[in-house]
């Protein structure tokens, strides 16, 4: 059906033939722009879940779900993960080009003053149980620094929109490593500066009070890969929730809290550590026929976690990237994980099964995420507080091309509203 058949069937008889026009981006479909749909014709667009509506216009990630496409401002995920470091993505992400050399050292220096988390946020930590999950402490903690950047932050003014954002950055990683040491009952640590992005999240995380931490130069690459292949993924629930926050007006950190706490759900970021959940137990490869016709049974909610994607319907480019750097991780560390073992092996039977077939079920970036993770010695728990910490430069990045959108108010979906017409309150009662 082409796309004037279609919106002149979606204007009623009586409104003749009169149309709606069509907004061409660089890449991907075409969009029939449908602001005027309910003040012309009394008509709304309905679409629960979004899968076909266009939210914003965005110049940041780009996705071709059926070709396997992510391009950030313009570049394969493949070639940024090979060739870049982290700390120049988030700018690519945020600034829409890569950093020259000095740009790059302002970024550094930047990262650098604002890593350290206020000491009074310490006492927030001490608020939660020890053993309260990492999404859940992260969430309030983010929320938190709302009341610690708030009373002097205009957001009206770009250059203090940009220093917000790049202080979440800067602070992600002590504020995620900080509740795994809470967590196991040790001391926190601080950034330090001679260390990259990567390195300093790890020697955050697993580094003792002590000793001096020995960076491990394969598992730093690894980790920033990691950081690179979750930065951004354009208008995803997370990312969405950011900007549904932010439409408002409100604190960007009360904004990014949002999405931590979207990202959490096991349907998006959760999903990496459902993940290993769901091969543990499964626990061998002679079981993964039964788990495989579980998952194709429709009176079972059991699904296989990993596989299939809202948008991707032929493969994940981020799930090729992750799958080959936790065999190097696990190759350098000499390691012989059997959950390795089961996922490639159900990857294959999956793959060659006519259900996933059929629905286009591949398998997705968390898929191998968590045994990478765990390889590198990341506990279950921090995976998708991981993804939160990576997630954060592009969700910043949307944020502050929100924030310049100046033909987007705040965000207000209408609903087709399904409940009792009017009635009115009973006399007798
Ligand atoms: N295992 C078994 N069946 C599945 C799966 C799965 N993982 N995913 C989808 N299906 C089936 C589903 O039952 C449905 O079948 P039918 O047409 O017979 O009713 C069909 O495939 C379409 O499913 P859907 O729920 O309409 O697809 P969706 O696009 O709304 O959902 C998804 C996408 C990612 C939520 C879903 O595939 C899923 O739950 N996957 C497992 C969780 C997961 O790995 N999530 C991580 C996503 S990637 C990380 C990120 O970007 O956040």
């Amino acid at each position: 059906m082409s796309n004037n058949k279609f919106i002149n069937a979606v204007i009623s008889e009586e409104q003749g033939d009169e149309s709606l026009p069509i907004l061409r981006g660089t890449m991907g479909p075409e969009a029939v722009d449908i602001r005027a749909l309910y003040s012309r014709y009394d008509l709304l667009a309905f679409d629960p879940g979004f899968r076909s509506t266009a939210s914003c216009k965005s110049s940041i990630t780009y996705v071709d779900g059926d070709k396997g496409v992510l391009l950030y401002r313009g570049y394969p995920i493949e070639e940024l993960a090979e060739k870049a470091h982290y700390l120049e993505v988030a700018y690519l992400l945020m600034f829409g080009e890569l950093p020259e050399d000095d740009e790059l050292n302002v970024m550094r220096e930047s990262i650098n003053q604002y890593g350290i988390l206020h000491e009074q946020v310490m006492s927030f930590y001490r608020g939660f149980r020890r053993d309260a999950h990492p999404m859940a402490v992260m969430v309030g903690v983010v929320g938190a620094l709302s009341a610690f950047y708030h009373d002097h932050l205009n957001i009206g003014d770009r250059s203090q929109r940009i220093q917000a954002a790049i202080r979440l950055v800067a602070k992600m990683p002590m504020i995620a490593a900080t509740c795994y040491t809470y967590n196991i009952g040790r001391p926190h640590r601080y950034p330090v500066n001679k260390l990259d992005y990567s390195s300093n999240f790890l020697q955050m995380m697993f580094g003792s009070p002590a000793e001096e931490y020995q960076v491990d130069p394969v598992l730093a690459r690894a980790m920033d890969k990691i950081l690179i292949l979750h930065a951004d993924h354009e208008q995803n629930a997370s990312t969405s929730t950011v900007r549904i926050a932010a439409s408002s007006g409100a604190n960007p950190f009360a904004c990014i809290s949002t999405g931590i706490a979207s990202l959490w759900g096991p349907a998006h970021g959760g999903a990496n550590e459902a993940v290993l959940r769901m091969l543990e137990e499964i626990g061998d490869v002679k079981n993964i026929p039964k788990a495989i016709a579980r998952a194709k049974d429709k009176d079972d909610s059991y699904r296989l976690m990993g596989f299939g994607h809202r948008v991707y319907k032929n493969f994940d480019p981020r799930a090729k990237v992750i799958q080959k750097s936790a065999k190097e991780v696990l190759e350098h560390l000499q390691l012989d994980d059997p959950l390795l073992d089961i996922a490639m092996r159900l990857e294959e039977i999956a793959l060659e099964d006519e259900y996933f077939i059929e629905r286009k079920l591949y398998p997705n970036v968390d898929f191998y995420s968590g045994i990478l993770l765990r390889a590198m010695g990341f506990p279950d728990s921090m995976f998708t507080a991981i993804f939160a910490l990576a997630r954060t430069s592009g969700w910043v990045s949307h944020w502050l091309e929100l924030q310049e959108d100046s033909t987007h108010g705040i965000d207000r979906p209408r609903q087709l509203y399904v409940g009792k017409p009017l009635r009115h309150f009973p006399k007798d009662r």
